[in-house]
């Protein structure tokens, strides 16, 4: 008998329903006894044994769900050497629990944070393989993760609509999209829809440049602009600032966030009528698009199958369309950033778009 226990932390994105329907639908076709536990919550089901044994027909019928039937939540890496409030020490009690209920492995779907932690149980000898969950796209060993796709989709849909009422009033739109600290999302999105400007945190941007753009689309008789801008954009003044500055900087800042911020400086210096847009959460919800389905499956098999071989300690990624295991010591704490001077910002540029810099 094979025990697996599986979990989904941090924020939830799409396809993670998608993702573990395939790992249990390879283990279950594939081995004679298999039990998945599915703890609920992300680690605090594993902390606190908050578990279910799964039944085959749990998985059925969530392909295209949104969300996680698993539940999840944040336990943010710094923390996990903290003790609880009842002075439990979390990272042990996961050990006991996966120890008590003789799990064979765990499957954590996860982005950055719970990459730290995945890491950390195997460095305290668990048997861990993770699945790259985020719609930022920011997790190193991996062309791609799952979430992405689906919410280019939506970020995309955002501006498709802000484009009519822009160009129907004269305005200029900024529309704020999810990334966290990196701006794949916001580059993707921003091109799909027609963004004029883009801004992204890799490419610090000049408030003058950006303003002077848009000045040149209004004399060349363009009615309107669209931004689409990085919720973690940067101005390069700010770029130069150190962490604990820019820190002390942001705690004073009395807009709700980088658009509203750029939104005030654009007006002051173009005086033009500007509206901000923030999709926010619905980037993460609703149904995974086709793709991340197809991406979920062919990551979620791939896990199965390391697990069949009770071979651990990988993030199943995918490389150049061939899925790849990542050793998780290389995964964790990496951020992948989107390039400055990569080919497809090279080819925005060519197309007329504004970067700021
Ligand atoms: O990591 C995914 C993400 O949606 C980021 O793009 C965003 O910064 C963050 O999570 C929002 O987190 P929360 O759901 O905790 O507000």
């Amino acid at each position: 008998m094979k025990r697996i226990g599986m979990l989904t932390s941090g924020g939830d994105c799409q396809s993670l329903n998608a993702t573990m329907r395939s790992v249990a639908k390879t283990l279950y076709g594939n081995l004679e006894e298999v039990e998945i536990y599915g703890f609920q919550e992300g680690y605090k089901g594993l902390i606190y044994n908050n578990y279910r044994i799964m039944k085959p027909s749990d998985f059925s019928g969530i392909l295209t769900e949104g969300g996680t039937i698993l539940g999840t939540s944040r336990q943010p890496f710094k923390l996990m050497r903290v003790p609880d409030a009842n002075g439990l020490d979390k990272v042990e009690a996961m050990k006991e629990n996966y120890r008590k209920l003789k799990l064979n492995g765990l499957v954590i779907l996860g982005g950055n944070g719970s990459h730290k932690t995945a890491n950390l149980l195997r460095e305290e000898g668990l048997n861990v393989i993770t699945l790259p969950k985020t719609i930022d796209n920011d997790l190193w060993g991996t062309d791609l993760t799952f979430g992405f796709h689906s919410a280019i989709e939506i970020a995309t849909n955002a501006i498709d609509c802000i484009h009519t009422t822009a160009a129907s009033h004269g305005r200029v739109f900024i529309v704020e999209i999810m990334g966290h600290k990196v701006g794949w999302l916001t580059l993707h999105a921003g091109i799909a829809g027609g963004a004029d400007i883009i801004l992204i945190p890799e490419i610090p941007y000049d408030i003058d440049s950006v303003a002077a753009a848009i000045k040149k689309r209004a004399d060349q008789g363009k009615r309107f602009s669209i931004l689409a801008v990085a919720e973690g954009a940067i101005s390069k003044e700010d770029a130069k600032l150190s962490k604990k500055e820019l820190k002390e900087k942001r705690s004073k800042r009395i807009y709700p966030s980088i658009s509203y911020e750029l939104g005030a400086q654009i007006q002051e210096k173009t005086g033009q009528e500007i509206r901000i847009t923030v999709p926010g959460h619905m980037q993460r919800g609703g149904p995974p698009c086709p793709f991340d389905r197809v991406l979920s499956t062919r990551l979620g098999a791939a896990a199965a199958e390391l697990i069949m071989k009770d071979d651990y300690g990988y993030m199943i990624g995918i490389k150049n369309d061939r899925t790849t295991r990542v050793p998780l010591e290389e995964v964790a704490g990496k951020l992948r950033y989107v390039e400055p001077d990569a080919p497809i910002i090279k080819e925005a540029k060519l197309v007329g778009i504004t970067f700021g810099d």
